[in-house]
């Protein structure tokens, strides 16, 4: 469920007209519902609360904003980061260090020494090398650093391949099989404390079976592992949970089916649970406003050209992803169009054959369900400044990220001396 309806025939944020935003801050832009997040949230949270002392770290990745990190934090989430960045901003943002957890297979020693001085709750770690150095880093600070291994379990999560993270070729985690080693060896490293199993086999999941039979493996190995002697307090149990983008195909399994299907496989873990939803908290939380600049005629269905792009809204044209895009202010009558922005590749295509409200030029827009991996994930190709956004309360709304100016962009450039 969203906050965006019709009210009046007009596309509403909450209280607020999505004409007005259009009005003051211009096209394209992000908008976001603070009321949406903050309800799936607390969703997700009931959805869990039945386990024991749950952690839920919100994937900073899905919308790094510092408005909607300190709308979280204030709803109790931590963070689960994969960069110095991501950790920066989610204690900017008020998120307590014992509430982060740092994921991600590239960990440069930098970034392990800036989060052990800062303060988390753990590291997943995703190769002996890595604990290695983390052991290395944490000893010449004087501390212990709080680990876990994230475990490959090998199973097909059914998502876009892009987005897969849980086959046994990919580069994420340690392979399952082998992971009693790697705890044996991470056991023997001076300034470890290994206190965990983590697990993420991918994004956008619309079945809970892959989910499941990874958990299962999970609670398998922990067994395992305290026979070995390994101390183990904490599961991760990743993200990964799909949220609606067409409204015609089923939905995925909600956050209450999610919750049951944990509680019943970790019943008897006797670990703290860490859970790192991204997408659906936020996904449908957002949407991106844009202007139709023109339609123009095609050989086929004509292209309703809008001046969003595939810089600001890469999921299309990465994933082949749906969003759905409707009119702000809907008639009664549906036209079947290709969607496209006016970047200068084919790849710049939101929709092919799509059927949708009949729009004109200078009627605006929205893409649905682009709260996550949206603004996020956008560039500046085609020297086009990066989208703002904005974030609704109620009746009041406020510029959350400034569109970026183009002087910028050129500011940004600099000339070697011999152009000078
Ligand atoms: N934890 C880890 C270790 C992850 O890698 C991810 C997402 C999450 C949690 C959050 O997953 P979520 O609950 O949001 O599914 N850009 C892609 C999605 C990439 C997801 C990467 N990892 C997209 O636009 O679909």
């Amino acid at each position: 469920m969203d906050h965006f309806s019709l009210r009046e025939g007009a596309l509403h944020c909450e209280d607020v007209p999505l004409a007005e935003i259009a009005a003051a801050v211009g096209t394209p832009v992000y908008v976001y519902s603070s009321a949406t997040m903050v309800r799936h949230a607390r969703v997700f949270r009931d959805a869990v609360a039945a386990t024991s002392d749950p952690l839920v770290a919100f994937a900073v990745k899905a919308n790094p904003n510092g408005a909607v990190l300190a709308t979280l934090a204030r709803e109790g989430l931590g963070a689960d980061v994969v960069s110095i960045g991501e950790y920066r901003r989610a204690i900017a943002a008020g998120i307590p260090p014992e509430r982060i957890i740092f994921s991600g297979v590239g960990k440069t020693a930098d970034e392990m020494a800036y989060a052990l001085t800062g303060g988390l709750l753990q590291f997943n770690l995703e190769s002996v090398e890595e604990a290695e150095m983390m052991s290395a880093v944490a000893s010449s600070l004087g501390v212990a650093a709080p680990v876990a291994f994230r475990v490959n379990p090998d199973v097909d999560a059914r998502t876009h391949k892009k987005i897969s993270t849980g086959g046994a070729l990919s580069k994420f985690g340690v392979p399952i099989g082998d992971a009693l080693e790697y705890y044996a060896r991470a056991r023997e490293l001076p300034a470890l404390d290994v206190q965990g199993v983590a697990v993420h086999i991918g994004s956008q999941l619309t079945d809970l079976a892959p989910l499941e039979s990874a958990f299962g493996k999970v609670g398998k190995l922990i067994g395992e592992l305290r026979v070995a002697g390994h101390d183990i307090r904490f599961a991760d149990l990743g993200g990964g949970l799909g949220v609606p983008y067409d409204r015609d195909m089923p939905h995925p399994p909600g956050p209450q089916e999610y919750g049951a299907m944990v509680a019943r496989i970790t019943a008897d873990w006797g670990v703290r649970l860490l859970f790192e939803p991204g997408r659906l908290i936020v996904a449908n939380a957002g949407v991106l406003l844009s202007e139709v600049i023109r339609v123009k005629p095609g050989v086929g269905d004509p292209f309703v050209v809008v001046d969003a792009a595939m810089n600001d809204l890469m999921r299309p044209s990465l994933y082949d992803a749906y969003h759905a895009i409707d009119p702000v202010t809907p008639g009664n009558s549906q036209m079947t169009v290709n969607v496209v922005g006016p970047i200068c590749e084919s790849g710049d295509t939101f929709a092919t054959g799509r059927r949708m409200g009949a729009v004109v030029a200078g009627d605006l827009v929205v893409f649905r369900t682009a709260g996550a991996y949206a603004a996020t994930m956008a560039s500046t190709y085609n020297s086009r400044p990066l989208t703002p956004e904005v974030m609704v309360s109620g009746d009041k709304f406020a510029v959350v990220r400034a569109r970026q100016d183009i002087e910028e962009l050129i500011r940004a450039d600099k000339l070697p001396d011999w152009l000078g």
